[in-house]
C-alpha cells in the first residue's frame, strides 16, 4: 500500500475504513460520522490486536526479569521505541522518552530543563496560539523560579505574527515553546523560521507536535528542534502513551524529573546514581502495551504514507472550507494560509454546544468549546467554537452530511 497518493488513498477508502471497528457503528440511529480526530483519532484493528496480543501472550514487566516473558516484553517495548525513532528520524533511541502524552512531555521539560536553569530575569517565549498544556506548565515553572512568560502575538487569520515573535525573543529568552499546529484553529506555525531565529540566539526550541503528528512528516533532524512532544492517541494509537524527543546533549545535561524504579543504576542511603538515557526519564513501570500499540500505529500510518495522508486531508480541508462557507451565518475562525485539516467555526444564533448536541443526534461527532485554548478564544472574543477535525479515513460525503446537519440546526433555531 505504500506510495499511495491522495486519489489512490480515496480509491482505497472502503478498505481503509474497514480497518477501524469504531467507524462501523451507528450512533443515535445514524452511521457514525467521526469528525473529532483532533481530540482523539480512532484505532485500526492492527493496533487493537497488538494490544490484545501483548496482554494475552507477552505481558510481563520490562527491563527487570531474567525470564523469557520479560525478555519478550522488553524486546517488543524497545522495538516500539525504535519505530518512534525511525518515524521522527531521531539519531538515537536515547533521544526517545516514553511519557503519558504530550502534556506529560511538556511538563517533563518544564520541570527538568526549566526548573534547573531558570531564575529571576529569565524568559520563556510561547505564542498566543498555544493549548493550555503549553501554557500552564510554563506558568508553574515561572512561579517557582521567578522567570517571566512572554507571548508572541497572532493576527486575525490566526497566524503567528513573526515580527511580534522577533521582538519578544530577547537576550533573556532561555527557551521557546510553540505548537507546530494549533489545535483550536489548525494554523501550521512557521517552525523552521522560529527554530532559526531562536538558534541564532542560542535558544533551544520545544515543539508541541500533538496536532501535527498525524498530518505532517516529522523529521526532527531537518526541523532542528531541541524537543518534540506528541501523543499516541492522536496518531491512531492507544491513549496514555506519548513521546518526548529530546536532543541527546540537552537530555544528558538535564536532571531526572520523577524518581523511582528503572531510572537508577544504584541506590543507597548515601546517594543514588541515575540510569542512562532514555531510562533516566522513565521512572516506574511504563505503559508497555501502549508503547507496543503506538509502534504498530506508526507502522500502519507509514504503510499508507504521510504524503498521501496529507494530500487527501488537504483535499478534505479545502472541500470543507468551501462547503461550510456557503452556509449563511457560519463564520470560519482561523483562516491561516497554511492549515492542517480542521475547521473551527461559529454559527450565528446557535451556541456551539447546542450545535454539537444537535449534530450528535445525526451521529456526527465534532468538538465544541474552548478546545483547551482559552487565550485563542479570548483573542477572537468568543466563548467557544465548533470544530470539525479530519483524519485520512474521512470522506467528502461525511462533510456533506455535516453541512446538511448544520443547515437543519439553523432551521430548528429560526
Ligand atoms: N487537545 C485535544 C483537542 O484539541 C484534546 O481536542
Amino acid at each position: 500500500m505504500s506510495g499511495l497518493d491522495g486519489s489512490t488513498l480515496a480509491a482505497a477508502m472502503g478498505r481503509l475504513r474497514s480497518d477501524f471497528p469504531v467507524l462501523q457503528q451507528n450512533i443515535n440511529g445514524h452511521p457514525l460520522v467521526y469528525l473529532d480526530n483532533g481530540a482523539s483519532s480512532q484505532r485500526p484493528l492492527a493496533v487493537i490486536e497488538a494490544e490484545r496480543h501483548y496482554a494475552s501472550h507477552l505481558h510481563s514487566n520490562v527491563h527487570r526479569g531474567v525470564h523469557s516473558l520479560s525478555a519478550l516484553a522488553t524486546d517488543a517495548f524497545e522495538g516500539a521505541r525504535d519505530n518512534v525513532r525511525r518515524f521522527l528520524n531521531a539519531r538515537s533511541t536515547r533521544e526517545i522518552i516514553f511519557t503519558r502524552g504530550t502534556t506529560e512531555s511538556i511538563n517533563l521539560v518544564a520541570q527538568s530543563y526549566g526548573r534547573s536553569r531558570l531564575g529571576v530575569g529569565d524568559e520563556i517565549l510561547i505564542t498566543a496560539l498555544e493549548h493550555h498544556s503549553n501554557i500552564v506548565p510554563w506558568q508553574m515553572v515561572c512561579a517557582a523560579t521567578g522567570a517571566t512568560l512572554k507571548v508572541a502575538a497572532i493576527n486575525r487569520r490566526g497566524e503567528l505574527d513573526l515580527s511580534s515573535f522577533k521582538a519578544a525573543l530577547s537576550a533573556q529568552t532561555r527557551l521557546v515553546a510553540t505548537s507546530h499546529v494549533s489545535n483550536a484553529l489548525g494554523s501550521v506555525l512557521p517552525v523552521a523560521e522560529i527554530v532559526a531565529l531562536a538558534h541564532a540566539q542560542g535558544v533551544p526550541v520545544l515543539l508541541d507536535g500533538a496536532q501535527a503528528i498525524p498530518h505532517l512528516t516529522i523529521d526532527v533532524q531537518a526541523l532542528d528542534c531541541d524537543f518534540y512532544a506528541f501523543s499516541g492517541h492522536k496518531l491512531y494509537g492507544p491513549d496514555g502513551i506519548g513521546v518526548l524527543y529530546g536532543r541527546e546533549s540537552l537530555l544528558e545535561a538535564m536532571p531526572p524529573w520523577q524518581g523511582g524504579g528503572d531510572m537508577i543504576l544504584s541506590v543507597s542511603f548515601t546517594g543514588t546514581t541515575y540510569n542512562q538515557l532514555p531510562y533516566k526519564f522513565e521512572a516506574g513501570t511504563p505503559h508497555i502495551s501502549g508503547a507496543i500499540g503506538l509502534g504498530v500505529a506508526i507502522d500502519y500510518v507509514s504503510k499508507i504514507g504521510l504524503p498521501a495522508i496529507a494530500a487527501w486531508e488537504q483535499h478534505l480541508l479545502e472541500y470543507a472550507t468551501t462547503q461550510l462557507s456557503t452556509i449563511e451565518g457560519l463564520t470560519i475562525i482561523g483562516t491561516a494560509a497554511d492549515k492542517a485539516s480542521l475547521v473551527s467555526f461559529t454559527v450565528e444564533g446557535i451556541h456551539p454546544h447546542d450545535l454539537g448536541t444537535i449534530l450528535d443526534q445525526s451521529g456526527i461527532a465534532i468538538r465544541t468549546g474552548h478546545h483547551c485554548a482559552m487565550p485563542v478564544m479570548q483573542f477572537f472574543g468568543l466563548p467557544a467554537t465548533a470544530r470539525a477535525s479530519f483524519a485520512f479515513y474521512n470522506t467528502t460525503d461525511e462533510i456533506d452530511q455535516l453541512v446538511i446537519a448544520v443547515q437543519s440546526a439553523q432551521r430548528l433555531f429560526r
